[in-house]
């Protein structure tokens, strides 16, 4: 056989494997020919992807509803984000910063541009023991139930120590800094500041009301799938949409509002909505536990999750770290060493 009529076979097998990647979270519109195809777009594919994960999202929400406040709830649902000031209670509040600035922990980078994203990867067994009161949060109901509403979907948040060393010079500009949603369906992260975030310090950024499925929204999505899989902007071409600060205008929705806060502060989004990192004018280093969570938006249920199964939750960040070492889930974050959570980036 030809080296031509192999790939034409192999890619005939993989067909079935491209089209039951309809009913999962795959968002790339290249490198799958089926969530990639014009035609298929032109019928209607991604927009009914998009409808279909909205409603089963709302159903799902509805069985999340009762573990948070109904002002939690209605910000949510109105907004897209959540801010809470002054989360945990003060004594509480610098036990964990002092956990989080007084060791020295096994760091990963990547790169985005000219902003480093640092992590530390965490076991709530190991926490338990030795950092208490960031085992304490890491395992917070309150801020599971926050992160599980938001995203629509059960199941268990990963969380992480974050230092994001933003403008250190060298590199393109960070795409995160694009107004942009995450994929075609609600999945939630939450961050909470161990500083204060002012407009200089490049705060998050958030679109208000762009988490709300609207006729002109599932429009927009629409005539960004046709396109989707030749777009410049890989990230766009992934599935994570670019919007314009016009077409925020033509979708009559308000442009991006920056949310500064002060240290104790959690915010919680559902980053189907339009988001962002503000850029920041000068270096910066900043602190934060980041925590994310997103499951296939199809599922009609909210438990059975294989990262909650206990031997799997408690140790979360080995687990994870494992499958990245054996190849079998690969994370963009490189291990760079033993080091502060704040020490100069290494990449
Ligand atoms: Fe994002």
């Amino acid at each position: 056989m030809t080296a031509s009529g192999l790939r034409k076979l192999t890619a005939a097998a993989k067909t079935p494997l491209y089209a039951f990647s309809i009913l999962t979270g795959a968002k790339s519109f290249i490198g799958n020919p089926v969530l990639g195809s014009r035609r298929l777009n032109e019928i209607g594919l991604h927009a009914a992807r998009v409808r279909m994960a909205e409603r089963l999202g709302r159903y799902r929400r509805n069985l999340l509803a009762a573990r948070l406040d109904a002002a939690d709830r209605t910000a949510l649902l109105r907004d897209g984000f959540v801010v809470k000031s002054d989360f945990l209670p003060v004594p509480e509040f610098e036990r964990l910063r002092t956990e989080v600035f007084g060791r020295a922990w096994d760091l990963r980078e990547m790169r985005q541009g000219h902003t480093v994203t640092r992590r530390v990867f965490l076991d709530a067994a190991s926490l338990r023991k030795d950092n208490p009161a960031l085992g304490r949060f890491i395992t917070s109901p309150e801020v599971a139930a926050l992160l599980r509403f938001a995203g629509a979907t059960g199941g268990q948040p990963v969380t992480s120590i974050q230092c994001i060393l933003a403008n250190q010079g060298v590199g393109a500009d960070d795409p995160q800094c694009a107004i942009h949603a995450d994929t075609f369906h609600s999945t939630s992260k939450a961050w909470f500041f161990l500083h204060d975030v002012g407009p200089d310090d490049g705060p998050f950024f958030y679109v208000p009301g762009s988490n709300v499925l609207t006729p002109r929204r599932l429009e927009w999505e629409r005539a960004q799938s046709l396109a989707a899989s030749s777009h410049a902007m890989r990230d766009h071409a992934e599935g994570s949409f670019r919007i314009s600060n016009d077409d925020l205008r033509a979708l009559g929705l308000p442009q991006p509002l920056p949310v500064t806060v002060r240290a104790n502060t959690l915010v919680v989004a559902d980053t189907f909505g339009f988001h962002g990192r503000t850029p920041s004018p000068a270096a910066t280093r900043r602190v934060e536990l980041y925590a994310t969570l997103r499951r296939n938006p199809f599922l009609p249920w909210t438990g059975l999750d294989p990262l909650a199964f206990p031997v799997v939750k408690e140790r979360m960040g080995s687990f994870l770290t494992t499958l990245d070492r054996f190849g079998i889930a690969p994370m963009p974050w490189k291990p760079v060493g033993q080091m502060r959570i704040d020490a100069p980036p290494q990449i």
